[in-house]
C-alpha cells in the first residue's frame, strides 16, 4: 500500500469526524449532507482499494453486523458512584461548609455547576488514541459490555490525538425532540411507548443487534473524566480539553468562585432548563480542582466533592379542550383529559388522567379550562391543578355517563363506590384493551398484533375474546386493511406461536385483578397447568392459593372469583380446547439458599431486567412480591423509585436496600441478615 493512500485514509477519517463534531455536537454543521456523502463515499472507496486500511476503529465499520446473544458483564476501570443528592439552597451551603471543613484552612475551593443530565451513564474507554471500550452502569462496580453499541453512536470519535488511558463518563441522552418520532414507531408497531427520553436511552442502549441501534439518535455526553493523566488540573479545564479533542462534551459548565456565585448558577440553569434539546433533572455542583477532590475522597456511596441538587419535577400549563371517558380491560370508566399538546419532561402531551369522578369534583375542572400537569412515573401525566381564575363564563360541570361509551350498556358502580364498571364482557372497548394486554410481550407475546388490527378485529367482530384469535384463519385476516398475502401468515404463524407460552405467562395474559406477573408465576407453579387448575374445586383453590407465600386475601378472593365466573371460566376451556395449556416448567426450589425464608420486591431503574433479579433472587431461595405489603423482607430499590413505594415500605418495616446490597447478599456476604 502506498503512503498516499495511508494518508488519506487518515486525512478521511479526521475530517468525518470532525464534520461529526459540527453537526452532532455543535449543531452547526459545516458541509452540506452531499458534501459530506462524498467523503464517506470516498472513504469506503479507498477502504474497497486497500482493504488493510479497514481497521475496526474506520467511520465505515460504526455498525457491527454481529448480534449478541447476551451482554458480557466487565468490570468498571474506577466505580461509577451515585451523588449525594440536595433539594434545597441551604442544603448546598451544608455542602460548601462540609468542604471547606475538610480541606486546610487556606483552601478555597472553587466550583463548577453543571447540567445533571437525565439519561443512562457509562464509563467509556480509550486506548493509545482509539475507542477501546464501554459499560452501562450496572451495580456501579461491574456493567455490561456495550462497545459495539457506543461505535454506532457518531459524535464519538473512534480516534482521537491523545495516548494516555482516558476513562470518562457520559450520560448517553435522546433528545426530547427525537423521542416523539421514536414513540411514534414503537406504538405503530404494536410496543409500549418510552415514558421519557431515560428509559428509551437506557433501553437502546442495551440492545443486542448494533443495527438497530445504529438506528436510534443516542448522544453520549461526557461530564468527567475519570482517568487522563495531564489533561488538565481541573474539572472544568478537562472538560474543556477534551471537547479539544474532538469528544461529545456537554460544554455547560461554570466556574464558580463564590457560593453566591453558584446559587446564581444554579437559578439560571433551572431557568434554562426546557432550552435543553436534552431532560435536565438538576444540577451538578463538583470541586474544581482535582488535587481537592482527591484530598476529599468519597465515602462507601457518593464522592464528598459533588453533589447533585434536584429540580421539582416539571409541570406544564395548557388547554383542556374535553373530558373523554375510557372503558379499560377490567371494564373500568376512567375520565381522561384531552388536551392542546404540550411538552412536558421530554415527551409531547396530549392526554392526562382524571382518575374519577372524586378527583374532578376536588379539582372542579371544567372543559376549556387552564389546567397544571405533571407526571407521575407513568407515561399518561395526570391534571393536578385548575387555574379557576383564568376561567371564561360558565362552562358545565362534568358528569360520568350512565351508560357505557363503547357498548352502551348501563354502568354499575364498583366496590369501593369510586369508579364506574362495564358490566358487558363482550364490550368492544374491553374486548380490544384484553387482547392488547393479551398480546404483550411480557404476557403472550403475540408478534404483528399492533393496535390498528386488534381494532379491526374487534369492529369486524371477528374475535370477541382472546380465545376466538386462534380460530382465525389467514384469508381472514388478510381480508382487513393493510394486510397483504404475506403479513396476514405471520400474524396467523405469531399466534399459533403464542400457543407454546408457558402457564405464568396465560395467568398474566388474563390479565387477572390483583395478579401481577409474578404472582402469575407463583399460581403458575402452583397449578402446574391450566387442565389441573380448571378441576380445583372452590375449596381446593381458595386452600391452594391461600398457602401461596405472600398471597394475600384479596389476591385469593380475586383468583377464585376469577376461576369461577362463568364467562372466564367459558373462555379459560375455550382457550384449553384450542391447545393454549401448556404447563409450567418446574424451577428448581433451592432449598437451604442463601436468600431462604426472605422475600423481596425490585422497583425503581435497575441496572438489568427486572426478571433477572428476580430469577436470582428465586435461585438463592427467596421470593418475590409484586408489591411490599406486610411481611415483605426487602424492597430493591433502583433509581428513582417513587416516594409512595418508600412509604409503604416504611409502613410495613420493610428494609430498603439497593442492587449492590442485593449482590452482595446474593454472594453470600458477611452482612446477611
Ligand atoms: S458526576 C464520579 N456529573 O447522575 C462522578 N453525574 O446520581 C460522579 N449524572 O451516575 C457523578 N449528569 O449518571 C455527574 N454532570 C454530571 C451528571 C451526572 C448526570 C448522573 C450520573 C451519575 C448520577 C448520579
Amino acid at each position: 500500500m502506498s503512503r498516499t493512500a495511508e494518508k488519506r485514509h487518515d486525512e478521511l477519517v479526521k475530517l468525518i469526524h470532525a464534520h461529526n463534531y459540527r453537526y452532532y455536537v455543535l449543531d452547526d454543521p459545516a458541509v452540506t449532507d452531499r458534501e459530506y456523502d462524498a467523503l464517506y463515499a470516498d472513504l469506503t472507496k479507498l477502504e474497497a482499494k486497500h482493504p488493510e486500511l479497514r481497521s475496526d476503529d474506520s467511520p465505515s465499520q460504526r455498525v457491527g453486523d454481529k448480534l449478541r446473544s447476551d451482554l458480557r458483564t466487565v468490570e468498571h476501570v474506577v466505580p461509577m458512584m451515585s451523588l449525594d443528592n440536595t433539594y434545597s439552597e441551604e442544603e448546598l451551603e451544608d455542602f460548601d461548609r462540609r468542604v471547606r471543613d475538610r480541606l486546610s484552612a487556606s483552601a478555597k475551593p472553587v466550583y463548577t455547576v453543571e447540567p445533571k443530565l437525565d439519561g443512562a451513564s457509562v464509563e467509556i474507554l480509550y486506548r493509545e488514541g482509539r475507542l477501546a471500550g464501554g459499560s452501562t452502569r450496572g451495580d456501579g462496580l461491574t456493567g455490561e459490555e456495550i462497545l459495539e453499541n457506543l461505535k454506532t453512536m457518531r459524535s464519538l470519535p473512534t480516534r482521537i490525538d491523545y495516548a494516555g488511558p482516558l476513562t470518562l463518563r457520559a450520560e448517553v441522552v435522546i433528545y426530547r425532540r427525537e423521542l416523539d418520532r421514536i414513540n411514534e414507531t414503537r406504538v405503530a408497531a404494536g410496543d409500549a411507548p418510552f415514558a421519557n427520553p431515560r428509559n428509551a436511552a437506557a433501553g437502546s442502549l442495551r440492545m443486542l443487534d448494533p443495527r438497530v441501534v445504529a438506528k436510534r439518535p443516542l448522544r453520549p455526553m461526557i461530564y468527567q473524566a475519570v482517568e487522563g493523566p495531564d489533561l488538565a488540573p481541573t474539572h472544568s479545564k478537562s472538560l474543556d480539553a477534551l471537547a479539544k479533542l474532538g469528544l461529545p462534551t456537554h460544554r455547560a459548565h461554570v466556574r464558580c468562585e463564590t457560593m453566591e456565585a453558584v446559587h446564581e448558577a444554579v437559578a439560571e440553569l433551572e431557568k434554562g432548563r426546557a432550552d435543553y434539546p436534552y431532560e435536565i433533572d438538576g444540577v451538578v455542583v463538583k470541586v474544581d480542582e482535582f488535587g481537592m477532590q482527591d484530598i476529599l475522597g468519597s465515602t462507601a456511596k457518593f464522592p464528598r466533592w459533588a453533589i447533585a441538587y434536584k429540580f421539582e419535577a416539571e409541570r406544564a400549563w395548557t388547554k383542556l379542550l374535553e373530558i373523554t371517558v375510557q372503558v379499560g380491560r377490567t371494564g373500568a370508566l376512567t375520565p381522561v383529559a384531552n388536551l392542546e399538546p404540550v411538552s412536558l419532561a421530554g415527551t409531547t402531551v396530549s392526554r392526562a388522567s382524571l382518575h374519577n369522578k372524586d378527583i374532578i369534583d376536588k379539582l372542579d375542572v371544567r372543559v376549556g379550562d387552564r389546567v397544571a400537569i405533571q407526571k407521575a412515573g407513568e407515561i399518561i401525566p395526570q391534571v393536578i391543578d385548575v387555574d379557576r381564575a383564568a376561567r371564561k363564563g360558565k362552562p358545565r360541570k362534568f358528569r360520568m355517563p350512565k351508560k357505557c361509551p363503547a357498548c352502551k350498556t348501563p354502568v354499575v358502580s364498583t366496590e369501593d363506590q369510586v369508579a364506574l364498571r362495564c358490566p358487558n364482557p363482550g364490550c368492544p372497548a374491553i374486548v380490544r384493551e384484553s387482547l392488547h394486554h393479551y398480546s404483550r410481550r411480557f404476557a403472550m407475546d403475540v408478534d404483528h398484533l399492533g393496535p390498528s388490527l386488534i381494532d379491526q378485529l374487534v369492529e369486524r367482530e371477528l374475535v370477541r375474546d382472546v380465545a376466538d384469535l386462534y380460530d382465525l384463519d389467514a384469508a381472514q385476516v388478510q381480508s382487513l386493511d393493510r394486510m397483504g398475502k404475506k403479513s396476514a401468515e405471520n400474524v396467523i404463524a405469531a399466534i399459533a406461536a403464542s400457543k407454546t407460552r408457558t402457564f405464568d405467562r396465560l395467568l398474566t395474559g388474563l390479565g387477572i385483578e390483583h395478579i401481577g406477573q409474578v404472582a402469575a408465576k407463583q399460581l403458575a407453579e402452583a397449578g402446574g397447568s391450566l387442565r389441573t387448575v380448571l378441576e380445583w374445586t372452590a375449596e381446593q383453590t381458595r386452600e391452594n392459593v391461600d398457602a401461596i407465600a405472600g398471597f394475600g386475601p384479596k389476591m385469593v378472593e380475586a383468583f377464585a372469583d376469577y376461576l369461577f365466573d362463568p364467562t372466564a371460566r367459558a373462555l379459560l376451556e375455550k382457550l384449553h380446547a384450542r391447545g393454549v395449556s401448556v404447563a409450567q416448567p418446574k424451577e428448581e426450589v433451592v432449598a437451604g439458599g442463601v436468600l431462604d425464608g426472605s422475600s423481596f420486591c425490585v422497583t425503581g431503574v435497575l441496572s438489568r431486567k427486572r426478571e433477572a433479579v428476580h430469577a436470582d433472587i428465586r435461585a438463592a431461595g427467596g421470593t418475590v412480591h409484586d408489591k411490599v405489603k406486610k411481611g415483605t423482607s426487602y424492597l430493591v430499590a433502583g433509581e428513582k423509585v417513587g416516594k409512595s413505594k418508600l412509604d409503604t415500605a416504611k409502613k410495613h418495616g420493610t428494609e430498603v436496600i439497593d442492587e449492590k446490597k442485593l449482590a452482595e447478599m446474593l454472594s453470600g456476604g458477611d452482612d446477611l441478615p
